[in-house]
Order: C-alpha cells, then sequence, then structure tokens
C-alpha cells in the first residue's frame, strides 16, 4: 500500500514522512514544490529508505497530480502543501490563494478523478485527509470556551481565510461528489525542523546570536502549542479511524501568552548556552524587545480536541516542559540545518517584517 504525501519537505510534512515511515510498512509518495519555507534536507533521515519516493512538484499542476496518482496508485493522499505564514500573508496574499484554495481545489479534482476510476472495494477505502489548522475559528476572547468543531469560521487573515476557504472546498466535494475527505485542525505546532520565521526557532535563533527577540504588541495573545510529533500521531489516527465527512480538532492543551513562551526559551538557554561574559548582555533575557503588532493579530487560539480523545483514544504525549526541552536541544545539537536554511531569501524576509 502506499500514501501520498504533499509538502512533505516543510516542517510537519517532513516529520510526518519521518514519522509514518519509523511506524508503519507502507510507501510514501512525497510531493512538494520546495518554496522557500520546503527543504529536501529536512527529509535526509529517509533519503535512503526504499519505501520513500520524492517528487518535486506543485499540488496545483493537474497533469503531475493525475499522472502521479494513476502511476502509484494510493489508498490515500495527505495534504500538507501551504503557505503556512501569517505575516508572509499580510505582505503577499496572492500565492495564499494560489497554493491553499486554486492548489486544494486541484488536488481534489484529480483525487475524485482519480476515486471514480478505482473499483468499489478501493473506492471505499480512499481517503483524502485535509490538514488545516485552528486559526479558521478566530480569535476568542479570553474567558471564551475553547473551540469545538462546530464553532463558526471566522478567519481574520489571508492565511486563515485562503485555509478555511480550503476547508470549505474539502467539505463541499465530500457532499456534492461523495468523495471520502477527513478534515483536521491543529493549534500552533512546534519542534524540530520549523522555519526559523515563525515565532519558537526565531526567538531561539536571534538569542544565540545575541540580537533581539521581537514580541508583537504586548506579548499578551495566547496561542495552544503541540508538540509537531503528537500532531503526526493524531494524523495517523484520523486517517485509519476517522469518520469520512468529520472534521477533528488536535490541540495541545497547552495555551500560553506568547511572551511567556519566550521567557521560557530564554530559561531553557540560559541553562543550556549561558550568556558568554564579554557581552553587553547577561542573560536571554535582556534581548526581549516589543515590537509593532501584526494586523489583525488575533488575541486567542484555544481547541477543544475532546472529539478526538473521545472518538479515537488519541491525547499529546508531549506536555509544554517536555516538548520545548527538546525542541530547544533539537536547534542547539543542529546549527548547521538553521544556517542552511537561512538563504538569501530570508534575510530579505527579516529585514522588510522587522524593519
Ligand atoms: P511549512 O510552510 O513549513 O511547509 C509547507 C510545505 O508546503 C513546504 O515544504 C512548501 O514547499 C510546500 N508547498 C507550498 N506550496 C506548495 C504547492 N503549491 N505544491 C506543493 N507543495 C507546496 O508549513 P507547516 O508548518 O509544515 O504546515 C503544514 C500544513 O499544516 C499547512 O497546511 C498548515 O496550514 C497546517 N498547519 C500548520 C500548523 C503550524 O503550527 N505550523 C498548525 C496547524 C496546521
Ligand atoms: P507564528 O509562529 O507566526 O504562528 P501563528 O501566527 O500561526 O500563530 O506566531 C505565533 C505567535 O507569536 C503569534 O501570536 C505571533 C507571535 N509572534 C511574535 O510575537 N513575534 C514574532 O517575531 C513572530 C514570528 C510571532
Amino acid at each position: 500500500m502506499t500514501i501520498l504525501v504533499t509538502g512533505s519537505a516543510g516542517f510537519i510534512g517532513a516529520n510526518f514522512v519521518i514519522d509514518w515511515l519509523s511506524e508503519m510498512d507502507e510507501t510514501v509518495i512525497s510531493l512538494d514544490k520546495l518554496t522557500y519555507a520546503g527543504n529536501l534536507n529536512n527529509l535526509a533521515e529517509v533519503e535512503e529508505d526504499e519505501r520513500h519516493v520524492f517528487v518535486h512538484g506543485d499540488i496545483g499542476d493537474s497533469q503531475q497530480i493525475d499522472r502521479l496518482l494513476h502511476t502509484y496508485k494510493p489508498r490515500a493522499v495527505v495534504n500538507f502543501a501551504a503557505e503556512s505564514h501569517v505575516d508572509r500573508s499580510i505582505h503577499e496574499p496572492e500565492a495564499f490563494l494560489q497554493t491553499n484554495i486554486i492548489g486544494t481545489f486541484r488536488l481534489l479534482e484529480s483525487s475524485r478523478r482519480y476515486c471514480s476510476d478505482l473499483n468499489e472495494k478501493r473506492k471505499r477505502d480512499f481517503r483524502f485527509l485535509h490538514v488545516s489548522t485552528d486559526e479558521v475559528y478566530g480569535s476568542l476572547d479570553e474567558d471564551a470556551p475553547a473551540s469545538t468543531e462546530s464553532k463558526c469560521y471566522q478567519p481574520n487573515n489571508p492565511y486563515s481565510a485562503s485555509k478555511a476557504s480550503s476547508e470549505h472546498l474539502v467539505r463541499a466535494y465530500y457532499h456534492t461528489y461523495g468523495l471520502p475527505v477527513l478534515t483536521t485542525n491543529c493549534s500552533n505546532n512546534y519542534g524540530p525542523y520549523q522555519f526559523p520565521e515563525k515565532l519558537i526557532p526565531l526567538v531561539i535563533h536571534n538569542a544565540l546570536a545575541h540580537k533581539p527577540l521581537p514580541t508583537y504588541g504586548d506579548g499578551l495573545q495566547i496561542r495552544d502549542w503541540l508538540y509537531v510529533g503528537d500532531h503526526c500521531r493524531a494524523i495517523r489516527m484520523v486517517l485509519d479511524e476517522g469518520s469520512c465527512g468529520e472534521v477533528y480538532n488536535i490541540g495541545g492543551l497547552n495555551e500560553k501568552a506568547n511572551i511567556e513562551v519566550v521567557r521560557i526559551l530564554c530559561d531553557i538557554l540560559n541553562e543550556l548556552r549561558p550568556v558568554n561574559g564579554n557581552t553587553s548582555i547577561t542573560s536571554y533575557h535582556d534581548l526581549i524587545t516589543f515590537v509593532k503588532d501584526r494586523p489583525g493579530h488575533d488575541r486567542r487560539y484555544a481547541i477543544d480536541a475532546s472529539k478526538i480523545e473521545t472518538e479515537l483514544g488519541w491525547r499529546p504525549a508531549e506536555t509544554f516542559a517536555t516538548g520545548i526541552q527538546k525542541t530547544v536541544e533539537w536547534y542547539l545539537d543542529n546549527q548547521e540545518w538553521v544556517d542552511l536554511v537561512l538563504s538569501g531569501d530570508y534575510h530579505q524576509w527579516i529585514e522588510r517584517q522587522y524593519a
């Protein structure tokens, strides 16, 4: 059996492929456009694995996707491919609409065509799993209950709007064409191989370089953080046992204000890599800098993941304390990886965003 994983050279996609090949005896066809966020180095540890086939391509290229589906006959498509950074979506939304909406639409169309040629059993067993985000539910007040799967969608930035649109298409393909789809809405992930434009790897990278740790606004925006390995396991379980047409929230049970996350990172770094005596700072905390807020910045995300716990028995294995410790250690041990991804594009982005 085979599965097709898109966006496999990105942060979560790569973790998923590595996790899949260590847990399952099933081939993965992994497809990625290799945008600035896609990095083949993320898949280095499965490069030699015969069960892994990497294909450079775009989910919006229908001919290529049709060819792949008919050649490899996967039993499932797991769609991670996306433009994923909110701040970039504010500067340049078009790529988000192109990949997240049109790309998902084309992938759904190819999957529908492919499915219609399968025999009854294979058609019944086929799954299209769409990986989405808690951001589609919009911002919550401090004391509001966490978002359940039935909360109305209120996306507030081009990224979350494009992800919400893609989810509506996925839902429509289930109801209109009977495509066996599953959707997951997950909270903020952290862990190995995350591109250092996102809060946690950015703070680790800047701290080690003794650069300011940019905290937007008052730093009191709340996110729910999930270790990426727990997300990968949840997706495997939804793929295996989820009911077609259903949506599953995945959350970390770890709501934290951004400033708290930044302070925890400083504490761990002070412990593992104490500041050298020859600098103007005595602790990484001295680098914390409050900067201009993100436009339309959602105040709080919180996810109610009781459905996946009750129906499929999934719960996160990592606490924030254990997951963040492992994560900081990974970045300290993999400075070479960080140096490699910090390409020209990264420098231009940082200059523009934090000017
Ligand atoms: P990422 O930006 O690290 O990776 C995205 C990958 O998709 C990259 O490798 C990129 O090259 C690839 N890609 C982009 N456009 C493509 C296209 N047209 N065709 C094929 N590949 C393309 O993102 P991530 O953090 O790994 O997120 C993966 C998925 O999970 C996204 O759909 C995102 O919305 C969702 N998600 C992310 C988080 C999070 O905290 N990172 C949380 C919930 C859901
Ligand atoms: P981010 O990692 O970009 O994920 P998302 O926007 O998908 O939640 O940001 C996480 C939180 O951290 C978000 O509230 C914005 C904030 N943030 C900062 O305060 N400073 C930064 O430099 C970045 C990148 C994010």
